[in-house]
């Protein structure tokens, strides 16, 4: 293994938790002082170190993939086809084209585990990735004072990657909440030569616009933002495109990235979109209710979306801000 890379992984990881409790710091006192500007420019130069590094790595790799025998277990097709609703459910296997989702599904493993036992434990080598089939589990970490909960799992999300992506120790503990859960379980190399290079790729795809999205700035932990790149997607419209209709719901959050989106109700225009950012489709999605304006593009435009699946395990930790903006964004053009 390379010593570089060893030192790397929970180098991050360590300033992973650093920002962690400044981001506590900055939330309980909205002045930031330098020192704390400086150390999260310091976190920031540090994971994109490491993302060089990891996909160096992938790159490197990919001489390997022609000699690469992937591991086959045998499956049922109702399994097989379980474990693809699965992936398809999440966000992790979404760069993946459909021989590479064949590769994948024959050699996940399943592993069945029960109420309190733990599947990760922090500070652990970790070999290997999960997805959830049936079942849910509680994610905690240790930052020096016990663990604190995090999140649940849910079937088809999936935890373990980091490991796998940054060759450090697992970053958190999991553990089984239900009485039981179904996992499939996929082994390091498969993910290294398969699922990494897909999701290296399209993290560094997307990080300039999250980097400029302001909405982003409002979620603390390091690791949801860089998930987030895994759960965004692009689309093109033409001028004139309709995007999303008055009366409709929408299955997506649309982010505008380039270009002018008219804001429209019963065909009359109120206002339009025209910064990097701005975003609609928030009030099926975050609210669940039917949109009150339809959305046209103005001229050809690019926009980044978020499936409505994703929202949960993406922006759900921001939903009272989302709640607010659509009371006041939207209010004003009733
Ligand atoms: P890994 O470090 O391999 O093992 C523990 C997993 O917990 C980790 O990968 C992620 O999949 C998951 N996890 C969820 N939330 C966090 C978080 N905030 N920080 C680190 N890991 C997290």
């Amino acid at each position: 293994m390379n010593s570089q890379k060893v030192r790397n992984g929970p180098n991050f990881l360590q300033q992973v938790n650093k920002k962690k409790h400044v981001d506590c710091a900055l939330s309980s006192n909205s002045e930031s002082s330098d020192d704390e500007v400086d150390e999260i420019v310091a976190i920031k130069k540090d994971v994109q170190k490491q993302r060089f590094s990891v996909s160096a790595e992938a790159y490197g790799q990919f001489n390997k993939k022609e000699n690469f025998k992937a591991k086959y277990i045998p499956k049922n097709k109702e399994q097989s086809d379980r474990i693809k609703q699965r992936m398809q459910a999440g966000f992790m296997f979404s760069a993946l084209n459909d021989k590479e989702i064949e590769i994948v599904v024959g050699a996940m493993e399943e592993k069945i585990f029960h109420k309190t036992e733990y599947v990760i434990k922090q500070g652990e080598e970790g070999n290997v990735l999960y997805v959830v089939d049936t079942g849910e589990l509680d994610c905690f970490k240790n930052y020096g004072k016990g663990d604190i909960f995090l999140k649940t799992y849910y079937p088809g999300e999936s935890f373990g990657e980091l490991a796998l992506l940054f060759q450090s120790p697992r970053a958190a503990s999991i553990k089984v909440k239900s009485d039981k859960a179904i996992l499939w379980q996929l082994d390091r190399e498969t993910f290294n030569l398969i699922v990494k290079e897909a999701s290296i790729k399209k993290r560094q795809q997307f990080e300039t616009f999250l980097e400029n999205w302001d909405l982003l700035k409002e979620i603390k932990d390091p690791y949801d933002k860089l998930k987030m790149s895994d759960a965004l997607f692009e689309k093109q419209f033409k001028k004139g495109d309709v995007i999303l209709q008055q009366g409709q719901k929408s299955n997506e959050i649309f982010i505008l990235e380039q270009g002018r989106v008219g804001v429209n109700k019963n065909n009359q225009k109120i206002f339009e979109l025209n910064k990097l950012g701005e975003y609609f489709g928030d009030q099926s999605i975050v609210a669940g209710t039917v949109e009150t304006f339809s959305y046209v593009a103005e001229e050809d435009i690019k926009l980044m979306y978020i499936p409505k699946k994703s929202y949960s395990s993406t922006l759900k930790e921001i939903q009272g801000t989302l709640m607010n903006n659509i009371q006041t964004k939207y209010v004003k053009y009733l």
